[in-house]
């Protein structure tokens, strides 16, 4: 769910920006702080900023018989202290999952995922080990007249029991900017990619 996320993110400052010149916006984490309860799951995110990608993996210790995800993303320029407050909602992983599987969009999305690793497919989530090793989202050169951005996302899962009583079992927070630096290990873009669902 994290990925999507952060495909999410992407799609967003790809809208606002366009691209024109040879130059890359990415991310640096400067605080990542990883939460789980170790009861019913365990996790671990890691982040590579030279070639850039993220390893997420996850323990479920017991079967998971529904989700849902706290998202809270805020992008805000450097120069103004007020944040912008871009997104913030909560979202059921098992209707994710039933979008995923059913729409177009979303077959897209969930088979790009997939293919870094073992993900989530169906609710219940069985007990067991996911991954996803070596993710990182399609790349589109920038311009170099972006404003410096900071962000900041508050990612939590909830146990919902058979009663809709929620239980926090993952708290993640990241913060870092997005910096436009000269790459040369530019990912494909997105519309790259497309041919691939063809
Ligand atoms: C992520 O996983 C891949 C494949 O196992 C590994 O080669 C890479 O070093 C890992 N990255 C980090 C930042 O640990
Ligand atoms: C996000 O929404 C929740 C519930 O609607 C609210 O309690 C919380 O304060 C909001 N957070 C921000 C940063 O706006």
């Amino acid at each position: 769910m994290l990925m999507y996320t952060l495909v999410l993110v992407h799609v967003v400052l790809a809208i606002c920006h366009g691209s024109f010149a040879e130059k890359m916006m990415r991310p640096k984490f400067k605080d990542i702080k990883i939460w789980s309860d170790e009861k019913f799951v365990s996790h671990k995110v890691v982040y590579d900023s030279n070639d850039p990608h993220l390893n997420f993996s996850m323990e479920v210790h017991q079967d998971l018989h529904d989700v849902d995800i706290h998202l809270e993303v805020r992008i805000g320029n450097k120069q103004d202290s007020l944040y912008t407050t871009t997104l913030n909602s909560t979202l059921n992983v098992c209707r994710i999952l039933g979008f995923a599987n059913k729409s177009p969009v979303g077959r897209f999305v969930h088979g790009f995922i997939r293919e870094f690793g073992n993900i989530v497919e169906n609710c219940p989530i069985a007990k067991g080990s996911y991954f996803i090793n070596k993710f990182w989202w399609p790349e589109d050169p920038t311009t170099a007249m972006l404003p410096e951005l900071e962000f900041e996302i508050v990612w939590q899962a909830m146990l919902l029991d058979a009663s809709k009583k929620r239980t926090l079992i993952m708290n993640d927070h990241f913060g870092g900017e997005f910096v436009v630096q000269d790459v040369n290990n530019l990912k494909p873009g997105i519309f790259a990619m497309l041919p691939k669902i063809a």
